[in-house]
Formats: structure tokens, C-alpha cells, sequence
């Protein structure tokens, strides 16, 4: 660890103290820990390990974690609204129904739709569902640990109507990450990865359209905090909440003002993602990873790969939306 580094961690300590912020580590450390997502009619966090294809659900009253394996890289995992045992999981570029009830190994699976055939390579990073229950997924170009083919990711938008030819809302981008929207639904947030950028849309919830983006925030106005954006929340006084890959944190932004609000260090480099869960809604689920880290750095990293929770932040987040595109597999 470096000088800096040393004085980021403390000072990110001694802000939290005085915060009285909590964190705890909730699971062991998996690959690459990614898309926390929380369903309120169940208690349980759904997250996903994306290489090693497997999707996890945590349950915080017993502790218990589960998985199953499919077979791809995976992410997100969106609960069903009509169903809470279908969940939509993107596997490779495909969106694939699974059947499962969260706490055995079996599950049974349907493919929808495959997208970006044009590029072989890429696959589903990151996604939500809106308040209709239309889904919001996005792809990223493939990567390796050195470099990343650009260009080569699209958000699209999946309905009941398009299941079989998605609409792209925006392309191209980079690595398709960090979507949010506002308690009033006529905004709609955005981040591609590598441009450090937070994006504002006007949102029309009828439609499902966005237009007018807006750049709210750029990582790259405030030169002490080092790495990406990646997953984003919003919480219920509408601001967000954005995991720092490679940036060893979690910050609050102000999207109104482009202020950076707050910075909560947590400890691993590569924060992938954040969601708001637990009864009260009031517990920010944390993802992180361990997937490009050597020997040494997994030494010096043991907690990386871990979900944590953070409490005591003094705010909370609304109820998370389900996918409405399929009924039954
Ligand atoms: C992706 C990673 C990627 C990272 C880069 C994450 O959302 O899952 O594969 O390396 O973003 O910022
Ligand atoms: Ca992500």
C-alpha cells in the first residue's frame, strides 16, 4: 500500500467513525461478486459471481447462502414480479428465465433472447427492471485484465412486445454499468464505466423513453479519488450511491448539485456494485472482487470477493423494481 493510499484509508476510517457507520463482511470472498439485488417479498439478496457462473441468494436472518451454477458468465439477476421463484438472468448475451426457489441446487432454465450478435465476444454486465417491469440490460466488450475491446456494449431495453428483438437505448458504449431512477421515475441515471461519468436522462416511464442526456457527475472533477464508477443505487432522498472499481469505496453524490456528499472506504480495491435491502431497507449490500488480483495482492486483499453490508448511513432506499417480461418458463 502506498503513502496516499495509507491516508485515503484512514481518513475514509476516521470519517466513517465519526459517521458511526458499520460494516460488516457477510459472506466469504467469491471470484468476482457482482449485481446485488434485493427482494423485499423474501428477505433475500441475490448477487452474482460472473465468471464463475453462479448466482448466490444470501438470506440475512439465517445467514444462509445458496447458489447454483449456469452456464456462462452471468449477470444481473432480476426477480419476477409475478412469480418470486422465476428470476431473469443474463447468461453470456443471452437472457435466460431460471426456475428456482433460492435454496436447493436444482432449477430449471429457458433461453429468451440472445443480443449483440454482431459481437460474439461481449455479454450482459449489468441490468434492472423499470417500473413497468420492462428490463433495462446492458453488455460490456470483452475484457481481459489488461485491456477491453471498446464500443462494443449496448443498453437495451427488453419488454413482453420486443422479447425476441430487444430496442437499444443507447449505444455504443463501454462497459454498461450503474442504473437508477429518481422517486419521481422522470429520471433516469447511467454510468459506462471507463468514462467516469454519471449521465442524466429526462425518463418517460409510460413510454419507457430517455432523451436529453446530461453529464451530473465525472469522477475525474475531484482528482484525489482514484478509480471507476461502476454499480449505482439511488436512495430515498434521491441521491445515489456508486461502488468504485478499482477506487477501494463507496460514494454519495448529489445529483441536483454534482457535489460528492460522502466517501465510505471499504476494504477492496474493486467495488462492483451496491443495493439497498434488509426489512427496513436501510442495509447498502456491497459486491466486490478479487478476480484480477495476484497472490500477493489476495494476501494483502483477504476480504476482496466479499459482500458486505453497510448500516447506520442514515438513510435507506425505496423498493426495488421486478421483471415483468415472462410469466412461467
Ligand atoms: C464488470 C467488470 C469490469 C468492471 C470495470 C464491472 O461492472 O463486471 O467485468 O471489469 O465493471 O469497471
Ligand atoms: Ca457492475
Amino acid at each position: 500500500m502506498t503513502t496516499t493510499q495509507l491516508s485515503f484509508y484512514l481518513l475514509c476510517y476516521f470519517i466513517n467513525t465519526c459517521f458511526c457507520i458499520h460494516l460488516y463482511q457477510i459472506t466469504p470472498p467469491v471470484d468476482h461478486g457482482e449485481g446485488p439485488t434485493w427482494d423485499c417479498r423474501k428477505n433475500l439478496l441475490y448477487f452474482v459471481d460472473i465468471h464463475a457462473g453462479n448466482v448466490y441468494s444470501y438470506e440475512p436472518s439465517s445467514g444462509n447462502l445458496h447458489s447454483i451454477h449456469l452456464n456462462g458468465e452471468v449477470s444481473p439477476v432480476i426477480p419476477s414480479k409475478r412469480d418470486p421463484e422465476l428470476l431473469i438472468v443474463g447468461v453470456n448475451r443471452t437472457v435466460v428465465a431460471v426456475e428456482w426457489n433460492g435454496n436447493s441446487s436444482d432449477y430449471q432454465s429457458k433461453p429468451l433472447v440472445t443480443v449483440s450478435k454482431q459481437f460474439p465476444m461481449s455479454r450482459f454486465n449489468d441490468g434492472k427492471a423499470d417500473k413497468q417491469g420492462r428490463l433495462w440490460f446492458g453488455t460490456m466488450g470483452y475484457e481481459t485484465s489488461t485491456s477491453l475491446a471498446p464500443n462494443q456494449g449496448s443498453l437495451y431495453k427488453i419488454t413482453r412486445d420486443n422479447l425476441h428483438n430487444p430496442s437499444v437505448m443507447i449505444s455504443p458504449v463501454n462497459i454498461s454499468n450503474g442504473l437508477a431512477w429518481n422517486k419521481a421515475n422522470n429520471k433516469f441515471y447511467y454510468i459506462d464505466t471507463p468514462t467516469r461519468k454519471i449521465v442524466e436522462y429526462d425518463y418517460d416511464d409510460a413510454g419507457g423513453e430517455i432523451k436529453n442526456g446530461r453529464v451530473v457527475f465525472d469522477l475525474s472533477w475531484y482528482s484525489s479519488i482514484k478509480g471507476f464508477p461502476d454499480g449505482m443505487t439511488i436512495d430515498r432522498d434521491d441521491n445515489l450511491w456508486v461502488a468504485l472499481y478499482s477506487g477501494s469505496a463507496v460514494i454519495k453524490v448529489d445529483p441536483k448539485t454534482g457535489y460528492l456528499l460522502q466517501i465510505v472506504a471499504i476494504p477492496a480495491e474493486a467495488v462492483t456494485s451496491v443495493i439497498w435491502g434488509g426489512q427496513n431497507l436501510d442495509v447498502l449490500y456491497i459486491t466486490t472482487s478479487r478476480y484480477r488480483l495476484n497472490k500477493e495482492q489476495r494476501l494483502k486483499q483477504p476480504y476482496a470477493g466479499s459482500v458486505f453490508a453497510l448500516t447506520d448511513l442514515g438513510t435507506g432506499g425505496v423498493k426495488g423494481f421486478k421483471a415483468d417480461i415472462v410469466d412461467e418458463i
